[in-house]
């Protein structure tokens, strides 16, 4: 332990009982460099958000490597430009959070060197925080009143799970994705397609202009289960469009596009709401990328509605990477004590959901 985290530790037990606690937090897991400041966990003052999209759409997905080099160029202006939004300084900052996990390991260590920089310097403590429970809390952001517990359907790029959220951090996994996730499932599918990177919201136009028509050589597995399994479907549209090609047949991407969103965000919607009323809890939380698919929030509102469970979505500009989640998570997590970081901190390609 360094002498740094022996006296933050009494700062952050202080912190813990204070009455307003601003934090600044910090993500950089994949393509969006992000900086945010984020008042008691619910207010937030400022949200800059700097998107590689532009920069990986050339080379069909994320290049790791050049994720890095990005942030590093991006992430100083992103610090300064969330301290000018907030209209604050340094040191009206109680706190710096980080993600430390899950992501992009050369990205991850991005942000992490910087919030241990920056804490180091201002004396300030560094909560770590995981990634995906940060996508849970971009609800709390868009929801004021919304407070565990509840069921949570995680639908982030490298998740696909059902959460029971008892508490702020008391979170375990009912099931999850045996293979591939939903938003894999799409980037794939979008992929084949020719649509650019990143493909959910291409899937997700596109499938506008056309019809769920197209039957896939597909049969959904794990029906019985709160598990899920993307890689069949996925297999079968790719599988579809490589036999039409290969024989030369004409066929409609609209239609393939609308068929597979179909079947991707039926699973999706049956089972989380099968799994509210398993559970008997009223209160269900989209968190997540294809939180954004409005198919899917239309599945899902319309099944919550006629078995009387209330579903909560975040807003757009919060479902997709940003820091302003990661600055609320990290208050909830000073609030229950955990999260606190040494200067030793690294990221984790992957974190445990259970808390
Ligand atoms: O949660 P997120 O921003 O990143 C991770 O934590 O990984 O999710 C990104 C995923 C990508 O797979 C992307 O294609 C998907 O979310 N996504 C969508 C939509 N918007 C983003 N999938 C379907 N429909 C959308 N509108
Ligand atoms: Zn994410």
């Amino acid at each position: 332990m360094s002498k740094y985290f022996d006296e933050m530790k009494e700062k952050f037990e202080a912190l813990r009982l204070k009455k307003d606690v601003t934090i600044l937090a910090i993500e950089s897991s994949c393509d969006e460099t992000a900086v945010s400041v984020v008042r008691n966990g619910r207010e937030v003052l400022s949200n800059i958000v700097a998107s590689q999209i532009d920069i990986h759409k050339k080379f069909g997905g994320v290049v790791p490597e050049v994720a890095s080099r990005n942030h590093i160029m991006a992430i100083s202006g992103c610090f300064k430009e969330a301290l000018s939004e907030a209209n604050l300084t340094e040191k009206d900052i109680d706190a710096i959070a980080v993600t430390y996990g899950a992501g992009l390991i050369g990205a991850l260590l991005v942000g992490i060197n910087f919030a241990k920089t920056i804490a180091y310097a201002l004396n300030l403590p560094l909560i770590a925080v995981s990634h995906v429970h940060g996508h849970i809390s971009a609800n709390y952001l868009s929801h004021p009143s919304l407070t565990p517990p509840f069921v949570c359907l995680m639908v982030s790029g490298g998740h696909t799970a059902l959460l029971e959220v008892k508490d702020y951090a008391k979170i375990s996994e009912i099931g999850s994705t045996v293979d591939d996730s939903a938003g894999e499932c799409f980037d794939k599918v979008a992929r084949v397609l020719g649509l650019s990177y990143p493909g959910g919201p291409n899937i997700e136009k596109l499938a506008c202009n056309g019809a769920d028509v197209v039957k896939f050589n597909y049969h959904e597995p794990l029906k019985d289960t709160f598990n899920f399994s993307f890689s069949g479907l996925k297999t079968a549209v790719i599988n579809y469009v490589h036999q039409k090609e290969q024989r030369g047949e004409e066929f409609n991407k609209a239609d393939v596009a609308s068929s597979f969103q179909e079947l991707a965000t039926e699973t999706l919607s049956e089972k989380a709401v099968k799994c509210c009323l398993k559970m008997r809890q009223r209160k269900l939380v989209v968190a997540g990328g294809v939180g954004a698919n409005s198919v899917l929030r239309d599945k899902l509102t319309k099944k919550c509605k006629k078995e009387n469970i209330e579903v909560f979505f975040p807003n757009l500009k919060y479902c997709t990477d940003n820091a302003g989640m990661i600055g609320s998570m990290a208050y909830y997590y000073l609030k229950a004590g955990i999260g606190l970081a040494d200067l030793t901190l690294t990221g984790k390609p992957n974190v445990p959901i259970t808390l």
